[in-house]
């Protein structure tokens, strides 16, 4: 058990007064700072005091149970509010990485037997229709660079309406669309039988297209197959092996370019010329010096002009990284066939495409999008799902809880913030917070299971979590029953903790496990968390107890929906 003390509410931490002072100002989320109907800043920097200072801070509790302080601050005696829960995972840090989504600090670097038999992958039907589905699928994208859907229907034009589901099209010279087929005059490589070697495209483009789609509407060809290689991990590769190679692909400016002169189009309509062209490094860094976009794409590059030396040197480096690119074991290969549509990063990701008999049958059809919209998408996703779980908290705050003293929300809260004050991980106090969740789902109710029919509300209850969650939120949840079952048979004095409830309920689950139930239970990998998180559950019916509300937990849920995608 717990240490009773531990229960106790220790001050919201950080204290402000730790915090740089101006930092703190300019975050105030009261009225006058920020539009409540936006949260948008009111104020200019130079409005504020040239050196604002704490004067008091008094810790509070908001009306959603939320802890935090206020502070009154000198000269001006302004009233700021900060929830404890908003100011700990922005405290002042030295790890610069977290925020920026674009850097391979973000990202999972894969070669390709890393991915053979897990390939991102959804059903289109079950994209369309699930929010989970289609935020794992996103975050694919974000964080492997690619997801691949599957039974896209075969038609025209379709490949736009896979991008309107997470952003927007971009459109180029090429078109809202751009056809992937053998044609009569092409104004690129892409549009011929040609093989096609790893590249990321249009880097002549500034900015460039963040994102593409293929969409495949035929593939009966000879060749023709497809190949992804992960260009940040192809940098990092270059960088271990050979530093000044990387520095030089670093630091020098390449120009890229694409020319068309014009003429009749496929559809016998005139198409425009064209003369792209910018500059920049084959593998652009953050301030940081961290891996954040690739350019690579030998059909396009121009004519460097530079020192003779750093000619020679760039030159050694870009073949030394063409050589790294065209690895084997860097690329996956697989094979598009009707009703694909893959969704990649272009500035990370490079494909690639064997070449193919070109008396037709491939067709694929492209478009561009960007990655702030996906991102944004998966981002509103999140708050939905967390949106979802805050309404079956208040709905289930006043539920009450088979004759315990608490409400079914009050004990999950109080669990939460148990396991919490013992230091356990975010992904275990999660565990601790939604472990009951099964008595709001499913078809067997909490009432019935007090009737006597199991209504395996642990099982139920992780199922509807992994939809969203990882394991190590998911499994001590599943195992929270047996965990009942497992201490009542291992520790004779544990029988006696049980609430009068929780003895009914254990008789309808099967009562205390036998020994070899027991031996097999404490081998299994979450068998240890779920048993803390019972230890918590049992603790977590106290009345007096001090109980958060939901949105003090809601960053730490969102982090975990962030970093632990369902594989
Ligand atoms: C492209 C391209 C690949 C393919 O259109 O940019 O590289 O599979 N196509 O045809
Ligand atoms: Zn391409
Ligand atoms: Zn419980």
């Amino acid at each position: 058990m717990p240490d009773p003390a531990s229960t106790t509410t220790p001050l919201p931490t950080p204290a402000p007064a730790s915090l740089p002072a101006l930092w703190l100002r300019d975050n105030c989320g009261c009225a006058q700072c920020r539009d409540p109907r936006n949260g948008q800043k009111l104020f200019q920097i130079t409005d504020l005091p040239e050196e604002p200072a704490v004067a008091t801070e008094t810790p509070v509790t908001g009306p959603d149970g939320a802890v935090g302080w206020e502070v009154v601050w000198v000269p001006d005696g302004h009233r700021s509010h900060y929830a404890a829960s908003w100011l700990a995972p922005r405290r002042p840090t030295a790890d610069r990485s977290a925020a920026d989504q674009r850097t391979e600090d973000a990202k999972t670097l894969w070669q390709a037997a890393d991915l053979t038999g897990a390939l991102p992958t959804a059903a289109w039907a079950d994209y369309r229709e699930d929010p989970a589905v289609r935020l794992r699928i996103l975050d694919a994208v974000g964080r492997l660079g690619f997801a691949l859907l599957r039974g896209v229907p075969v038609r025209e034009g379709q490949v736009t309406e896979v991008a309107e589901t997470f952003g927007f099209v971009r459109e180029t010279n090429y078109g809202r669309i751009f056809e992937v087929r053998v044609e009569q005059n092409p104004n690129n490589l892409a549009f011929t039988g040609e093989r096609i070697t790893p590249h990321t495209d249009n880097p002549y483009r500034d900015p460039v297209p963040t994102l593409q789609l293929l969409h495949c509407l035929a593939n009966s060809t000879e060749g023709g197959d497809s190949g992804l290689v992960d260009g940040f991990a192809a940098a990092a590769l270059l960088r271990e092996q050979d530093p000044a190679a990387y520095q030089v692909l670093t630091r020098t400016p390449v120009p890229f370019r694409f020319v068309d002169h014009g003429g009749p189009g496929e559809d016998g309509a005139p198409r425009a010329g064209a003369e792209i062209t910018t500059q920049h490094p084959l593998i652009g860094t953050d301030p940081g010096g961290r891996i954040r976009e690739i350019r690579f794409n030998n059909r396009s590059i121009g004519t460097l002009r530079l020192p003779a030396a750093d000619t020679e040197a760039f030159y050694a480096a870009y073949r030394g990284f063409a050589r790294l690119l065209l690895r084997p074991e860097l690329r996956l290969d697989f094979r598009l066939t009707p009703g694909d549509c893959l969704i990649f990063d272009n500035t990370r990701l490079l494909h690639a495409r064997t070449a193919f008999e070109s008396s037709g049958g491939r067709h694929l059809q492209g478009c561009y999008a960007d990655l702030d919209g996906l991102f944004s998408t998966a981002a509103v996703l999140r708050r939905e799902a967390l949106d979802t779980l805050a309404v079956l908290f208040a709905e289930q705050g006043s539920a009450e809880y088979f004759g315990e003293a608490v409400t079914q929300a009050e004990h999950m809260l109080q669990a939460g913030a148990l396991a919490e004050a013992d230091g356990a991980p975010g992904e275990l106090v999660a565990a601790a917070l939604l472990h009951d969740l099964g008595h709001f789902h499913g078809e067997v109710t909490g009432h019935q299971l007090m009737e006597g029919t199991d209504n395996r509300h642990s099982h139920t209850g992780a199922d509807w979590l992994a939809r969203w969650f990882g394991p190590a939120v998911t499994e001590p949840v599943r195992l929270h029953v047996a965990a009942k079952r497992y201490l009542c048979a291992v520790e004779p004095a544990y029988f006696a903790l049980l609430s009068p409830a929780s003895v009914h309920t254990l008789s309808v689950q099967g009562g205390p496990m036998t020994a070899a139930e027991a031996e097999e239970f404490a081998a299994h990998p979450y068998g240890a968390d779920a048993v803390r998180l019972r230890r918590w559950d049992e603790a977590a019916k106290d009345p007096q107890a001090p109980t958060p509300g939901f949105e003090h937990f809601r960053p730490l849920l969102a982090s975990l929906l962030e970093a632990c995608p369902p594989a």
